[in-house]
């Protein structure tokens, strides 16, 4: 059973990240994106945002300018009568478990490379997060105002690091300075750009036919004779775009463009739309899935900011809605402690203020207060005694620590800090076999997490550690193992356990883990915590 305005709304959301390394664009495109939506008329908070360069902080001008619902994890817009929820997905020294973790509440991602550098780490790290869930991969190619790498090389090169097929939905006419256009392939049309403002605005644009002889004249000869060729080459040896495999995460649409110029933003955000998937059923721990149109409400816990401003000392809750519909002061069951819950208060926030939320659909993020703290991530919510959804995992972290007491007596403190701590996802524990929480190991996978772990174990808990970095680089959970104790003595690498008691293995590099990959073919060496 289903009602129309649930089913309305959820068809409507689109729900989605941008999956880049830093100084590929994804602010500038982000602006952009409000931009041609409508949401704002004029770029370039972007440069005002330089002064302090923290992703928390990005979106405040745009907020406080325009009054629009910019939050520190979603930034809604409307575009052609679409909703779309962007993801913030922090980057730059904000990279942590928090970036990987909003992929999973994402239906759809952007995968913005720049054209000179193609696939960097960062990127690669996050595609392999979206490719978990085959979480669909839109690609847009960008800074091709600049000269770059060969459009061609650039794609096998998606294929090749990657291993996703890809298929240009449009092609750049001309590069560099010389970039004019874009080819629609889908459309069949030549859209032309003369320049603006400095991307201040939206660029004017011509669409023309590819057979229209004012296109020679406009373009020149040589771009026009180039066209005609890339095309051609393109038919003869391309694969055509099949919806059904993006969709499965195994072909990604790629298109071209310039996110500080503003060509080819519009055409791409009107195609993207398109592309990208509404809510879908979400695969639940029994095997089941709950459709986003089921009209009883469930969410599931992505991300926990506890503490984050003095004047509000509790945690907020991001829950991705899965199905039905938030109402403020809905009372809802709690899935792992089979509790009821009040959901008094739910916001967005809006600068530093938070601005309670009416109602929300599948697909909407919204913040719930947990006063009571009894969320963790992955947590399910719901109306109804349906489901609990398969629940975030614990990525493989990269960056080991252990930590020094400065006051041995504040030992309890310290504990009590690091449970809240890794409840939150802000770190990881392991515990070393037979020294229960004696000396745990603290794991995270960007660097700034670890300096926050010590300012907020000062601030919170008044514990002060000395953090002393551990040499290993890669945390592997064991699975297809019968014994813990008889794999720890087969298998290299020192062993330890997650806090659900999971064996892990931590290895020190590459060549560690090929030769435990190698000498023990039989076991699993997963990149995730198993979900249970
Ligand atoms: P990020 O969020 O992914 O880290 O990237 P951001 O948007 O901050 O952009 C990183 C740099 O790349 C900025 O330059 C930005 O202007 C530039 N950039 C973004 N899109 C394009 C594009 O389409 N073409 C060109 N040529 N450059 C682009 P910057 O030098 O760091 O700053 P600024 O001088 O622009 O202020």
């Amino acid at each position: 059973m289903s009602d129309a305005l649930t089913t309305l709304e959820a068809a409507r959301r689109r729900t989605f990240a941008i999956i880049s390394h830093p100084d590929a664009g994804k602010t500038t495109l982000t602006e952009k994106l409000l931009l041609y939506s409508g949401a704002i008329h004029l770029a370039g908070s972007v440069k005002a945002r330089r002064a302090s360069r923290h992703a928390t902080s990005d979106w405040m001008a745009i907020e406080k300018e325009r009054g629009i619902s910019v939050t520190s994890s979603v930034l809604q817009f409307e575009h052609k009568g679409l909703q779309c929820n962007l993801l913030d997905t922090p980057g730059h020294q904000d990279f942590g478990e928090d970036t990987y973790r909003t992929l999973v509440a994402a239906d759809a991602a952007i995968m913005l490379l720049d054209n000179a550098k193609g696939v960097e780490p960062q990127t690669k790290k996050l595609f392999h997060v979206a490719r978990l869930r085959r979480t669909p991969v839109v690609t847009l190619i960008n800074k091709c105002d600049r000269e770059g790498k060969d459009p061609l090389d650039l794609m096998s090169e998606v294929e090749q690091v990657l291993g996703i097929a890809t298929v240009p939905l449009d092609w750049p006419i001309g590069s560099g300075k010389g970039f004019v256009g874009v080819y629609d392939r889908l459309d069949r049309k030549v859209h032309l750009f003369s320049p603006g403002r400095h991307g201040e605005e939206i660029v004017a644009e011509e669409v023309l036919d590819p057979d229209d002889p004012q296109l020679r004249e406009r373009i020149g000869d040589s771009l026009h004779d180039k066209l005609r060729e890339d095309l051609e080459l393109l038919e003869a040896a391309g694969e055509p775009f099949d919806h059904e495999r993006f969709l499965a995460g195994e072909q990604t649409p790629v298109f071209f463009g310039s996110a500080a110029t503003n060509f080819g933003i519009g055409p791409f955000l009107d195609r993207f739309v398109t592309l990208a998937p509404p809510p879908g059923p979400r695969e639940t721990r029994d095997g089941g899935v709950r459709e986003a149109n089921d009209p009883a409400f469930s969410a599931f816990v992505f991300k926990i900011q506890a503490n984050m401003d003095p004047s509000h000392r509790d945690r907020l809750c991001f829950v991705r809605i899965c199905s039905g519909r938030y109402e403020k002061g809905m009372k809802v069951r709690h899935a792992r402690l089979d509790k009821e819950l009040k959901l008094a208060m739910a916001h967005t926030l809006l600068g530093r203020d938070r601005v309670s939320v009416e109602e929300a659909y599948a697909g909407d993020i919204v913040g719930l207060v947990d006063t009571q703290h009894v969320l963790r991530i992955g947590d399910t919510v719901s109306t109804d005694r349906g489901p609990a959804f398969n629940g975030v995992p614990r990525f493989s972290p990269e960056i080991f620590a252990t930590l020094h007491l400065a006051d041995p007596l504040r030992r309890k403190q310290l504990v009590e800090g690091l449970t809240q701590l890794a409840e939150e996802g802000a770190v990881q524990i392991f515990f070393r076999r037979g020294q229960g929480a004696l000396d745990p190991i603290v794991a995270v996978v960007g660097v700034l997490q670890l300096e926050v772990l010590q300012a907020r174990l000062e601030a919170e808990y008044s514990v002060r550690i000395k953090v002393e970095r551990l040499g290993f680089s890669h945390a592997r959970w064991l699975d297809g193992i019968d014994d813990p104790v008889k794999a720890a003595r087969a298998i290299v690498g020192t062993h330890v356990d997650d806090t659900d008691g999971h064996p892990v293995v931590l290895l020190r590099n590459d060549w560690e883990l090929g030769v435990a990959e190698r000498e023990n073919p039989k076991v699993g060496f997963l990149t995730t915590s198993p979900l249970d």
